[in-house]
């Protein structure tokens, strides 16, 4: 068997074949699948029936395991946590808005890996956005008004006790998300950042994660992430994955932001996810 790498033809992705990812894999793989990875940001692999221990030997050939705060792992497991919706959960979708995962920590996550168990016969795509195709294309102007930024990185509008999965949270939900006042945390990263692998420059995360921009009011700080926002997440920009039971996917938080999508009201979705933590 050898590996296939297929682009989307759209801003990111690739399909691979040729590979068992329920099986060890060789180093050349390992290798293949790396290359790929930082060239086409998101890689699917389909009809692979994968174990949580296969899940978690796939995702230690990229990286460490990535630290997952606020939401409880699986039983059993320490680095798989359940992407998970009932069939008739009202409470609002998770992850529907654009973010890069975990940006907010000191050193955000390489990537993510999400396998699918149970997927709805319509609805439930992920979107992806290129991030270096967003900078590189980027208007002059914007791109000035970026250039040498910081940006505060926090996870508080999602997490903290008074955030969206906080108390106002009420409607029951079958994800195990525990807030927290450690997400008041603060972390800053340059808005316009260097790749660590690649060194191909992109635009790291947006408003949401991001709250502000350091030394900046508020006020001109919202207005540039609005501003930023319309550009990074433009269409031509996405590319629209849609999901197939025993599918797995990675993606490289570096390069791309991401959000699910609803649309499959009346049927479950479950997902279990791991964390690529970054190789310093
Ligand atoms: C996530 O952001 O990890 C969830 C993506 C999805 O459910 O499609």
């Amino acid at each position: 068997m050898s590996i296939k790498i297929t682009a989307t033809g759209e801003a990111c992705g690739a399909r691979v074949t040729g590979v068992d990812l329920t099986a060890p894999l060789s180093g050349s793989e390992v290798a293949d699948i790396r290359t790929a990875w930082l060239r086409h940001h998101v890689l699917a692999f389909s009809d692979q029936a994968m174990s949580d221990d296969d899940l978690e030997r796939f995702t230690l050939y990229f990286g460490p395991f990535g630290d997952d705060p606020f939401i409880a792992p699986i039983a059993g497991r320490e680095h798989v946590i359940a992407v998970k919706r009932e069939a008739d959960e009202k409470s609002p979708i998770f992850a529907e808005t654009w973010h890069s995962d975990w940006s907010f920590q000191e050193t955000p996550p390489a990537g993510t890996c999400l396998m699918a168990m149970t997927i709805p016969p319509i609805g439930g795509d992920t979107l992806f956005a290129n991030q270096h195709l967003a900078l590189e294309t980027m208007p002059e102007n914007l791109r000035n008004k970026l250039k040498g930024k910081q940006a505060v990185h926090s996870a508080r509008a999602a997490y903290a006790p008074d955030g969206a999965y906080g108390a106002a949270d009420q409607l029951k939900r079958s994800m195990d998300i525990r807030p927290s006042a450690d997400a008041h945390g603060e972390h800053l990263h340059p808005i316009i950042r260097a790749h660590p692998e690649t060194g191909r420059k992109g635009i790291f995360g947006c408003v949401g994660y991001i709250v502000g921009f350091a030394y900046e009011d508020l006020a001109s700080s919202m207005s540039l992430l609005g501003e930023l926002y319309e550009w990074q997440t433009r269409e031509e920009f996405q590319y629209r994955h849609k999901w197939e039971e025993d599918m797995l996917v990675m993606w490289d938080n570096r390069s791309v932001l991401h959000m699910a999508t609803g649309g499959y009201a009346g049927h479950v979705r479950l997902l279990h996810r791991t964390t690529i933590g970054e190789r310093i």
